[in-house]
């Protein structure tokens, strides 16, 4: 299949983009690369350096490769810096969309898959959240997700075009960035194995739902690949609990190990605890039995052997030069 990514050089769409060229797939890659890095593009990948709010660019990209389908990554995904800049977050994430969707739907692409966010969209829940939970986004940026996917809809329905939006819970691994929903496994990771104290925002009693980045990838894969209908939402996520000081104390274990397997005579400090932050919510879990029924995805990776995983990456990248 040829398939354009957007957000391709990023954390989770370069990961997609190593998938689907391994697989064999024609790739293509459009990215600004403000967050994203040449790096994470593989090489058998065509590469357009676009920003995705210039409708002409994108437009031409899209009409010379001519993507039977598209994987949108692409996108702001800071939650703090759309609070502070919502007309920046809406130019990309609801604009840069719509560009996107626009150049699909006129040189025909067929399959349109997007990374929406269940990890804003349902705001606080103590059991995991369906898709039929009802959306209740408070950050612009959640607020952009949610317009994002109303706008799959419309294409689906004007131009006949297959659309699946992908609410991903808190994605962590190698390669990811401190901005994401996750960003908190990156900060420790790099502050730890520097031998600094990593701080926990107050109690650090706030339930996630951690999902390793291998497992969106194959969710990607199986969105993109499979037969389906219309317009469909599906939340890939585990269902499965953890506070971040679980996530604290887990690091802090595997980047001693790495530290110490390299000889290295450093003890990462205890975790501290620093003081809360305003609107942080307490607890976000989701369900994932409607993608596991329909297109046969679950998660395969445990938490602490992703962490784990994600602890020796930073370890390579900051220790090994
Ligand atoms: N990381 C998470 O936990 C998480 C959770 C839910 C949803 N998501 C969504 O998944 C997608 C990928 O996120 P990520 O964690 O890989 O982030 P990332 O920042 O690593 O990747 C985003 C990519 O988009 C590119 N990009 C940004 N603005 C652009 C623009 N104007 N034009 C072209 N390219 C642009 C960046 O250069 C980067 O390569 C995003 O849509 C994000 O909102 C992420």
């Amino acid at each position: 299949m040829r398939i354009m990514i957007s957000g391709g050089a990023g954390f989770i769409g370069g990961h997609i983009a190593d998938a689907l060229s391994e697989q064999g797939h024609e790739i293509a890659i459009l990215d600004d690369l403000s967050s994203g890095e040449n790096s994470n593009i593989p090489s058998t990948a065509k590469f357009y350096e676009i920003d995705v709010t210039d409708s002409q660019s994108v437009q031409n990209a899209i009409a010379e490769f001519q993507p039977e389908a598209i994987c949108h990554q692409a996108a702001q995904m800071s939650v703090s810096r759309s609070v502070r800049e919502p007309d920046f977050d809406a130019n990309v994430n609801i604009m840069g969309l719509i560009n996107v969707l626009k150049a699909a739907a006129e040189n025909g692409t067929k399959k349109f898959v997007f990374a929406s966010s269940g990890g804003v969209l349902y705001g606080d829940v103590t059991k995991p959240a369906s898709e039929t939970t009802p959306a209740n986004p408070i950050s612009p940026y959640g607020i952009s997700k949610w317009g994002g996917e109303k706008y799959l809809e419309f294409f689906t329905r004007e131009h006949g075009m297959k659309t699946v939006a992908l609410r991903y819970s808190n994605v962590y691994g190698p390669r990811q960035n401190p901005h994401g929903e996750a960003g908190v496994v990156a900060i420790f990771c790099t502050k730890m194995l520097h031998g600094e104290e990593a701080t926990v925002n107050g109690d650090g009693k706030y339930i996630r739902d951690y999902v390793f980045v291998a497992d969106v990838v194959n969710a990607n894969v199986c969105a993109l690949t499979s037969e389906t209908d219309g317009f469909v939402a599906y939340n890939v996520g585990t269902g499965l609990p953890t506070d971040v000081n679980e996530v604290a104390n887990s690091l802090r274990n595997h980047c001693q190990n790495e530290l110490n397997s390299r000889g290295i005579e450093r003890t990462v400090p205890e975790v501290g605890h620093g003081p809360a932050r305003a609107g942080d919510l307490r607890s976000n879990l989701i369900a994932y039995d409607k993608i596991q029924k329909e297109l046969d995805w679950s998660p395969e990776t445990v938490v602490e052997a992703g962490l784990k995983q994600a602890a020796r990456w930073f370890a390579m990248k900051l220790l090994d030069n």
